[in-house]
C-alpha cells in the first residue's frame, strides 16, 4: 500500500475565486487527499427538501480535475437550525437534566430515532449524487462520535430506547433483578418502564445499573453509524472511514468498526498532552512542543486494530490548536516527525487538519498549513519535506506493517466498569493500559493493541490489565507468555463478584481475597526493583510467587508461561517485570533513553526523538525532533 498526504477543506469557508488557487497550491505541495463537506449541512440544505448541490459540484469538480482525490463527509455532526424546528427534542440532555442546545456542534441525541432518519436520508441523498462521481475516493461518516462529551445522553428518547434495550437483553424483568442485585436497597422493579437512566439518584445508581447504560449508549452509537452506512453502500463502492479520536472511550470502537472499511482518527499531540494526560508537570513541560511520546503511538497501535488493520490520519495537528488550555507552537520537525510516526505504525495516509485558518467563529485561533492571509505555515513547509521524502523513495512510501512480538489488550467495557466502580479515586482503565503500553515502547518494542476477543497466536508475550472478565478471550491461542491483572477477571459482566471469586484461569491457582486502593502518597516496592501504586490485591492458592512486595507478599504468581500481577507498577516495575519474561520468549529488548522510541516495519526500523534535544543513541546521532530510520529488509 502506497502512503500518501492530504488536507481537511472547506469550500464553503472561501470565496470560490480561492478554489482554483488553492486546489493547485495543494497539489503542489505533494498532497493527494482532501476531505470536504463534513460540516456543510446548512449549505447544502438551507430549507428542508431545497437542495442545493451546484457549490459542491463546483468544488469536487475544481479539485477532482487536478487528481486530488476527495474524501466527502457526511454533514451529520452539524444539523441545520431549522431542524431543531422539526425536532426540539432531538438535542442530547446532560446529566443534570439539561438540553445541549444549539449554536456549536454535535447538538443531537444518538437514540433520536427521527433525527437518526434525517442523518439516513442527508446521506443517501449524497450518496446518490456523489457516489458515481470517480473524484469521491472515500467516505467520513460524521465527525468524532463522542467528541464534547456527547455519547451519554438523558433524554427521553434515551430513556425510552433504553427501556427496550433493556427488555431485549434480559428478556424478563426478574432476570434483570437478579442480574442486577435489585434487592438491595429495595431496588427491585415490576416491569421495563419504570426503569429510568442512572442519573439525578439520591446517591450513587447501582453499578450494574449504570454498566448497562454505558453498553446500551455505546450501541446506540453503532447503530447511528450503521444507518448510514446502509445508506451509503448501494450508491458507492468507496471505502468508509470514520474519525476517532484521542482517548475516548465512551463507545466500542472495535464493533463500530466492523462495519466500516478503514478506521482514522485525529492526532493533536500538543493539545492531547495539556489536556488528557495525568502526567507530571515536568513531563509536560519536556514535552510541551512535542507531545507525549507514547500517546500518539498508542492510539496508531490501537485504531490499527479498530480498522482491521486498514488505518489513517484524518486531522494531524499543523501547528497551535485553540482547545487545550495552553497551546503552544510544535517544536520545529515536529509535524514531519509525527507524520512519519504515524507511516511508521502503518496509516495508509495523514491528513491535516486543515488546510488555511479560518478567521472566524470558533477556531479562528486554529492553525493551518496557511495563514488567514494564505501565507505558507511551518506546518505545509513540514508536509512538503514528508511528501518529497515519500518521492525520494528507498521503499519509504511502502511502509508494510509487520507483525508485533508483543500484544496489549484494550477493551473498552473495561472501561466502563471501572469508571462505574473505580474504588480507588485514580483508578482508570486507559491509565493502567497506556502505562503498560509505555513501558514496553521504552523496552524498544514494537506492539499490537488487540480487542480481547482476537487470536494471539504468534505472540510471545501477551498483556491484559484490568481486563473485566475473560469471557471471550482466546488464552489457549497464546503460545508465548500472558500477563493477567491487575483487576483481570475478578468480576461478572454485570459487574458483580462472582460466587467462587476471582480469576478464574485454567492451570493457575490463584484467587484475588482482598482488594486495597491505595492514596497517592503510598507506594510499596517490590522485589523485582520498581515499586507500585494506586491499587493491591492480596492472592491465595498455590500458584508459584515470581515477585514479591517489600513485605513479602506475592504480587505476581505464575506457572511459567500464565502470570497474574496483583498491583499496578510504576514505569520501572513494569519494565522490570516484563523484560525477563520477553528475554525467555526470545523477544529482544533494548531500554530507550527518554523520549526516543522506535518503531519496525517489515521493511525499515524506525527511530523517533520526542526531545527538544540531541540525543545520541546506538550509534546515531538524533537531532531535536529527529526522524532516523534503517533498512533492515
Ligand atoms: C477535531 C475536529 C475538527 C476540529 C479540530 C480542531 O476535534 O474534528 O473539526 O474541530 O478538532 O483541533
Amino acid at each position: 500500500m502506497k502512503r500518501s498526504l492530504g488536507v481537511c477543506y472547506y469550500p464553503e469557508h472561501w470565496d470560490t475565486s480561492l478554489w482554483t488557487e488553492d486546489a493547485d497550491r495543494m497539489v503542489d505541495a505533494g498532497l493527494e487527499w482532501v476531505r470536504i463537506g463534513e460540516f456543510a449541512w446548512s449549505r447544502i440544505e438551507p430549507e428542508r427538501g431545497r437542495l442545493v448541490w451546484d457549490w459542491l459540484d463546483e468544488a469536487i469538480e475544481v479539485l477532482g480535475v487536478r487528481d486530488l482525490k476527495i474524501v466527502l463527509g457526511t454533514p451529520t455532526a452539524t444539523p441545520p437550525r431549522w431542524m431543531l424546528d422539526h425536532y426540539p427534542d432531538m438535542v442530547a440532555v446532560d446529566a443534570n437534566g439539561a438540553p445541549r442546545k444549539f449554536g456549536s456542534r454535535r447538538h443531537y441525541c444518538f437514540s433520536h430515532q427521527a433525527y437518526r432518519q434525517e442523518a439516513a436520508r442527508i446521506s443517501r441523498l449524497m450518496a446518490e449524487r456523489y457516489g458515481p462521481n470517480p473524484h469521491i475516493q472515500a467516505w467520513q461518516i460524521d465527525n468524532e462520535y463522542g467528541c464534547h462529551d456527547t455519547i451519554l445522553s438523558y433524554s427521553d428518547a434515551a430513556r425510552i430506547a433504553f427501556q427496550n434495550w433493556l427488555e431485549q437483553r434480559y428478556r424478563t424483568v426478574e432476570v434483570l433483578n437478579k442480574a442486577w442485585g435489585n434487592v438491595f436497597w429495595s431496588m427491585e422493579y415490576s416491569e421495563f418502564g419504570q426503569i429510568d437512566l442512572p442519573n439525578q439518584t439520591v446517591t450513587e445508581p447501582n453499578p450494574s445499573h449504570v454498566l448497562a447504560f454505558r453498553r446500551f449508549s455505546s450501541d446506540q452509537v453503532v447503530a447511528f453509524n450503521k444507518t448510514q452506512v446502509k445508506a451509503i453502500r448501494p450508491h458507492s463502492n468507496a471505502p468508509l472511514i470514520h474519525n476517532y479520536m484521542g482517548r475516548i472511550t465512551e463507545f466500542d470502537h472495535y464493533t463500530v468498526g466492523q462495519d466500516l472499511d478503514i478506521a482514522s482518527w485525529d492526532s493533536y499531540p500538543i493539545g492531547f498532552l495539556s489536556d488528557r494526560l495525568e502526567e507530571s508537570d515536568e513531563h509536560k513541560t519536556q514535552f510541551l512542543r512535542q507531545g507525549d511520546p507514547d500517546f500518539q503511538a498508542f492510539h496508531h497501535d490501537l485504531y490499527r486494530a479498530v480498522g482491521k488493520g486498514r488505518w489513517w490520519v484524518m486531522e494531524q495537528q499543523p501547528g497551535p490548536v485553540n482547545w487545550a488550555p495552553f497551546n503552544p507552537a510544535p517544536l520545529r520537525g515536529m509535524v514531519r516527525l509525527w507524520s512519519w510516526e504515524a507511516f511508521a505504525h502503518g496509516a495508509e495516509a495523514v491528513c491535516y487538519f486543515r488546510w488555511r485558518q479560518a478567521p472566524f467563529a470558533q477556531e479562528q485561533m486554529h492553525s493551518g498549513l496557511l495563514r488567514p492571509d494564505s501565507v505558507e505555515a511551518q506546518g505545509l513547509v513540514e508536509a512538503k519535506q514528508v511528501t518529497a521524502e515519500l518521492a525520494d523513495d528507498d521503499g519509504l512510501s511502502d511502509c508494510a506493517i509487520k507483525p508485533a512480538k508483543v500484544a496489549l489488550l484494550f477493551d473498552y467495557a473495561s472501561q466502563w466498569a471501572w469508571d462505574t466502580q473505580p474504588q480507588g479515586a485514580d483508578f482508570d482503565y486507559f491509565r493502567l493500559v497506556f502505562e503498560a503500553y509505555r513501558a514496553l515502547r521504552s523496552l524498544g518494542l514494537s506492539i499490537d493493541i488487540l480487542p480481547p476477543s482476537a487470536s494471539l497466536e504468534g505472540y510471545g508475550l501477551v498483556l491484559a490489565p484490568g481486563l473485566l472478565t475473560f469471557d471471550n478471550v482466546h488464552l489457549e491461542s497464546c503460545s508465548g507468555s500472558v500477563v493477567l491483572g491487575p483487576r483481570s477477571g475478578v468480576k461478572t459482566e454485570e459487574l458483580t463478584i462472582p460466587a467462587m471469586l476471582g480469576p478464574d484461569i485454567e492451570g493457575l491457582d490463584c484467587k484475588v481475597i482482598l482488594t486495597q486502593s491505595l492514596p497517592p502518597s503510598v507506594s510499596l516496592d517490590l522485589s523485582c526493583g520498581g515499586k507500585a501504586h494506586r491499587w493491591q490485591e492480596t492472592l491465595d492458592g498455590k500458584a508459584e510467587t515470581v515477585v514479591t512486595s517489600g513485605e513479602g507478599e506475592a504480587v505476581m504468581v505464575g506457572n511459567g508461561k500464565c502470570f497474574y500481577l496483583s498491583v499496578w507498577p510504576d514505569l520501572v516495575g513494569w519494565q522490570n517485570l516484563l523484560s525477563p519474561l520477553c528475554k525467555a520468549e526470545g523477544v529482544e529488548v533494548k531500554r530507550l533513553p527518554d523520549g526516543v522510541r522506535i518503531r519496525d516495519t517489515q521493511q525499515h526500523r524506525f527511530v523517533f526523538n520526542y526531545n527538544a534535544e540531541t540525543v545520541e543513541w546506538d550509534g546515531i546521532r538524533l537531532p531535536p525532533a529527529g526522524v532516523h530510520w534503517t533498512k533492515t529488509a
